[in-house]
C-alpha cells in the first residue's frame, strides 16, 4: 500500500528530497492532467505503488486538481527475475494504452469491464521501461486495475517489488508541496486563519484538540503550566504551538494553568489505590502483548525515539485515577487523538496504568495556587491568546486574526513562519525546520483549493503513515502484513473493524488485538479501498446459489473434500486439527473479503503471502485434484465454496469425516 511511498514523513522530512536520481525508488511516477476547463492544463505528479486507481464521478483524482475529466500517465520500470512472457489485462472504465519497452502491448476503451488480455509480452531479465496512459470516461467513476499473469501464475496485481521509478526534480517539488499541505493540516493553521467553510473543507480541517471542560479534574496544574509555556519541549511531536513569549510568558502560563485547574467536572475520578508489584508486573506483560511500543518508548528504559510518545510525564500530568480513564477511552475528550482505543477491560487498564506510573518521573508537588486573581487573569488570557480557536470551552473567544485568504504568499516568511521568531509578535511559534518552512511556503504559493478536495486514497496514505499502522503490521510476527491488506477486505467490514465496532476477533489464536481508531475509520476504509482501484461500496452480488453452496460445503469437508475445516472453524464448529496454522473462521469470511481477493487467495495463497501455512490445492493451469465436481475446474469449485461461505452465520456445518 502507498503508506510505504509517502515521501514526506515528519521524522525524515522528505528523505528523497535532495537525493540523486535513482531508478530503484519503489512505485511508479504518475502525472495527472485535468482535461476540463479553459485554463492551461493543470498537472500534478505523485508516486503510486501500482496501476490501481478509483475516482468516483464528480471527484478529483488528486487534491491538487479540480474534479472533471482527467488523464493519468504512469511511468517507470517493471522488472522480471527471468526473461519470460507475461500477459497483461485490466479492469477498466476509461481508455488505456500500455507500452512496454517502447512498444504498445495493450490498447483498450472499456466501460466497467475487463479488457481483452494482451498478447504475450516478453519481459527482459531486470528492468523494462513501463508506461501506461489512462483517460477518464465520459460517465461514471474512473477506474483502472492492471493485472499480469504468466504460465506459472494466474492473473494478479503486479507484484509491488517489481515496479520502480526514477526520482525527478518535478516529483521532489510535488513531494514538498504535499508535505507543506500536511503540515498546514496537522498544525491546525486554519483554526486561527479561517479557511474554507466546514461544509466544503476536507474532514481534517475539523480536527479538534482536548476539551477544556472539566480538565482541572483530569490534569495537574503544574504539568499544564509547563506544557502551555512550551509544548514542544515536553513532546517532540506536539501539534500545539508555543503561544506565549516575552518576559511574562512563564507567569501567563501559570495563570492560565490556574484557570484550567479550576475547571472541575462532577465526575472527579476516585483516588487510585497504591499498586502492588504483582499488578505492575501484570501491566508490563500486557504492555508487551499489546505492542504499545509500536508508538511509545519503553517505560523504564533510556529509549528516546522522538517520533514516539514517552511515558515519563504520566505521573506529573494525570490527576489520580484519570490515567485509567484515559487508557479506557483515549478519544473521550479529543475525538481526533492518534492514540487508539484498545477496548481495555477495567482489570487491564488498572495494571497498565500502574506499570506506566511505576516507571514515570516523580511529579513536582506544586498544586494550583488558590489565587482568584491569577485564575481571573488566566481566564482572560485563554480568551485572548487563541486557545479557544482549537480547544472548546463555553467561553467567548476574543481572538481575531487574518483569514487564510488574506495571507498572500509574500507574507509567508513572517509571523508564524518567521525564520527567527520575534518575541514581540503575537504569532505562535511552531519551531519549524527550514525544510518544513519551505514546504509550507510551497503550499502557500498554490491556490489552496486542495483544502476543499478530500481524496480518500490520499487521506489513507497520509493518515496510515501518521497513525503508524505499519509499525504493527509487518513488524510483528503473526499480524496480517500491511502490503497484503490492500484490496483484501470489503470497505464496509473494514470501517466497522477499524472503528472498533465488531464484537469478535478474526484471529482469536493470537493475543495481540487491533486497536480502534474511531474518528479515522470511515475515511481510512474508503481510502484503503479506492487506493486499490476498488469502489467505496461493495457492489451487490446476485442471490446466493444454493445448489453451488451445497457443493461448496462438500468441498470444504473432510469426507470427499479438501478438509479445509482442519484449520478453519466454521461458525460454532472449531477447526478439526489445530496446529500453528489456524485460518479465520469461514463464517466471517463472506462479510470480510473482496470476492476477487478470495478467489486469488484460495487459488494460490503463496502468491499473496509466501510464508502462509495455507496449502495450495490447485495447479497453475487451474485444475483441481478433485475431479467429481465441475470436471475439476478450479475456478468453479472455488466459486462454489464462496457461495457456501456467503451463508455466513447460517452456514450448515461441514460434512463430518467418516
Ligand atoms: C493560535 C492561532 C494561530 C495559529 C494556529 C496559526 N497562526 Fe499564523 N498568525 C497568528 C498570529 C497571532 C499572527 C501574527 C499577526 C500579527 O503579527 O499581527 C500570525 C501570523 C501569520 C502569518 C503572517 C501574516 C502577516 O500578515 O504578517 C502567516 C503567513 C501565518 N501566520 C501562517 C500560519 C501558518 C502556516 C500556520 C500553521 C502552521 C499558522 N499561521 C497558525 C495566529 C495563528
Ligand atoms: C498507533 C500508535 C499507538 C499505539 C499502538 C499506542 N499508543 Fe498510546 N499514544 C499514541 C499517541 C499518538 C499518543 C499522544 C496522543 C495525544 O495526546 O495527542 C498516545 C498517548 C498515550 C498516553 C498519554 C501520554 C501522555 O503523556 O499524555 C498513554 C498513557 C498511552 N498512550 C498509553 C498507551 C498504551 C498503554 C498502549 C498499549 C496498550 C498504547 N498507548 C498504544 C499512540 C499510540
Ligand atoms: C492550534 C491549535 C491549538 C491552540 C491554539 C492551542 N492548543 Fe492546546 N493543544 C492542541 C493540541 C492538538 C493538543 C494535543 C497535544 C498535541 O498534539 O499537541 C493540545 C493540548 C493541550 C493541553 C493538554 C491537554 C491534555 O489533556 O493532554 C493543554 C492543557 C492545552 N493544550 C492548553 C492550551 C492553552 C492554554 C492554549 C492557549 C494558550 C492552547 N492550548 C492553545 C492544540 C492547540
Ligand atoms: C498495536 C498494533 C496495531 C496497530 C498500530 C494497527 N493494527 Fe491493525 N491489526 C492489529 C492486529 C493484532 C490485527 C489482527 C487482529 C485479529 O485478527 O484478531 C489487526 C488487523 C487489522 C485489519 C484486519 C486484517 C485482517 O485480515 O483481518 C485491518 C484492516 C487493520 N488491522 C488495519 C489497520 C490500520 C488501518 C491501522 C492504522 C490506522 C492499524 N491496523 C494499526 C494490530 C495493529
Ligand atoms: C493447513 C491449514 C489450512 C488449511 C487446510 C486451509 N487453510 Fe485457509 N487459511 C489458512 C491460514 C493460515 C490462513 C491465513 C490466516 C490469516 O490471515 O491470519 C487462511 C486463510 C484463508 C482464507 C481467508 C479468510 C479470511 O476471512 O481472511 C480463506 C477464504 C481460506 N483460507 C479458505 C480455505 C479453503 C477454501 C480451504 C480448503 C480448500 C482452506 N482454506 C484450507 C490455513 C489453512
Amino acid at each position: 500500500m502507498t503508506a510505504l511511498f509517502g515521501c514526506c514523513v515528519f521524522a525524515c522530512a522528505c528523505s528523497s528530497i535532495g537525493n540523486a536520481a535513482d531508478k530503484s525508488e519503489p512505485g511508479l511516477a504518475v502525472a495527472f492532467t485535468a482535461l476540463d476547463g479553459d485554463k492551461a492544463k493543470a498537472t500534478d505528479v505523485t508516486v503510486l505503488p501500482n496501476v490501481r486507481l478509483y475516482v468516483p464521478a464528480g471527484k478529483p483524482p488528486t487534491p491538487f486538481l479540480s474534479a472533471g475529466k482527467f488523464s493519468a500517465e504512469w511511468a517507470g520500470f517493471v522488472s522480471s527475475e527471468i526473461r519470460d512472457n507475461y500477459t497483461f489485462q485490466a479492469e477498466l472504465n476509461g481508455d488505456l494504452k500500455l507500452e512496454i519497452n517502447g512498444a504498445a502491448v495493450l490498447e483498450a476503451s472499456a466501460h466497467e469491464t475487463n479488457t481483452a488480455p494482451s498478447k504475450p509480452v516478453r519481459l527482459n531479465k531486470g528492468t523494462n521501461a513501463f508506461r501506461l496512459y489512462f483517460t477518464s470516461p465520459a460517465e461514471g467513476a474512473a477506474f483502472v486495475r492492471l493485472f499480469w499473469s504468466t504460465r506459472e501464475f494466474a492473473l494478479e496485481p503486479i507484484a509491488l517489488g517489481a515496479l520502480t521509478h526514477e526520482t525527478t526534480a518535478e516529483l521532489q517539488k510535488a513531494g514538498l508541496l504535499r508535505f507543506g499541505r500536511e503540515l498546514f493540516i496537522e498544525f491546525r493553521c486554519a483554526k486561527c486563519h479561517a479557511g474554507p467553510s466546514p461544509g466544503s473543507a476536507i474532514p481534517e480541517l475539523s480536527m479538534d484538540a482536548p476539551v477544556f471542560e472539566g480538565i482541572g479534574s483530569r490534569r495537574n496544574y503544574h504539568w499544564m503550566a509547563r506544557w502551555i509555556a512550551d509544548p514542544k519541549s515536553m513532546r517532540a511531536t506536539a501539534r500545539m504551538p508555543k503561544l506565549l513569549h516575552g518576559p511574562k510568558a512563564k507567569d501567563d502560563a501559570e495563570a492560565i494553568a490556574a484557570f484550567l485547574a479550576s475547571l472541575k467536572s462532577d465526575s472527579t475520578p476516585k483516588d487510585a489505590k497504591e499498586a502492588g508489584a504483582e499488578q505492575i508486573e501484570a501491566g508490563r506483560k500486557l504492555f508487551e502483548t499489546l505492542h504499545c511500543i509500536a508508538c511509545h518508548n519503553t517505560p523504564g528504559t533510556t529509549e528516546n525515539d522522538l517520533q514516539k510518545v514517552s511515558f515519563n510525564q504520566v505521573r506529573a500530568k494525570y490527576a489520580p485515577g484519570s490515567l485509567v480513564a484515559f487508557l479506557r477511552k483515549p478519544e473521550e475528550h479529543y475525538a481526533w487523538i492518534r492514540m487508539p482505543n484498545f477496548k481495555l477491560a477495567p482489570d487491564e487498564a488498572a495494571p497498565l496504568a500502574a506499570f506506566l506510573e511505576s516507571a514515570a518521573d516523580k511529579p513536582g508537588d506544586v498544586s494550583a495556587p488558590g489565587d482568584t486573581a491569577a485564575v481571573e487573569r488566566g481566564r482572560k488570557l485563554v480568551q485572548t491568546s487563541g486557545c479557544l480557536n482549537c480547544h472548546s470551552l463555553k467561553l467567548e473567544s476574543q481572538f481575531k486574526i487574518r483569514s487564510l485568504a488574506e495571507l498572500t504568499p509574500d507574507k509567508w516568511k513572517q509571523g508564524c513562519l518567521a525564520a527567527i521568531s520575534n518575541e514581540d509578535s503575537k504569532a505562535p511559534q511552531f519551531s519549524f525546520s527550514s525544510t518544513e518552512r519551505e514546504a509550507v511556503q510551497a503550499f502557500a504559493a498554490t491556490d489552496r483549493a486542495s483544502l476543499t478536495r478530500h481524496v480518500p486514497a490520499e487521506f489513507a496514505e497520509r493518515q496510515a503513515r501518521l497513525l503508524r499502522c505499519a509499525e504493527c503490521h509487518g513488524k510483528f510476527e503473526g499480524f496480517p502484513p500491511w502490503e497484503t491488506l490492500g484490496g483484501k477486505l470489503k470497505p464496509e467490514w473494514m470501517k466497522a473493524f477499524i472503528g472498533g465496532e465488531l464484537a469478535y476477533k478474526p484471529r482469536p489464536w493470537i493475543e495481540p488485538r487491533m486497536p480502534a481508531f474511531p474518528q479515522y475509520a470511515d475515511a481510512l476504509a474508503t481510502g484503503l479501498t479506492e487506493e486499490q482501484g476498488l469502489p467505496p461500496r461493495t457492489p451487490p452480488e446476485p442471490p446466493i446459489d444454493l445448489e453451488a453452496a451445497k457443493i461448496g460445503r462438500k468441498l470444504v469437508s473432510a469426507s470427499g473434500g479438501f478438509f479445509c475445516v482442519s484449520c478453519h472453524a466454521v461458525g460454532g464448529l472449531a477447526a478439526a486439527q489445530v496446529f500453528e496454522s489456524n485460518g479465520v473462521n469461514l463464517a466471517y469470511t463472506g462479510a470480510r473479503l473482496q470476492k476477487d481477493y478470495y478467489h486469488r487467495w484460495v487459488r494460490n495463497p503463496l502468491r499473496i503471502e509466501p510464508g502462509t501455512k495455507m496449502p495450495v490445492y490447485f495447479d497453475a493451469e487451474g485444475k483441481s485434484p478433485l475431479t467429481d465436481y465441475y470436471e475439476g475446474d478450479a475456478g468453479k469449485q472455488i466459486e462454489a465454496i464462496w457461495q457456501y461461505i456467503r451463508l455466513g452465520d447460517k452456514m450448515p456445518p461441514p460434512v463430518e469425516a467418516q
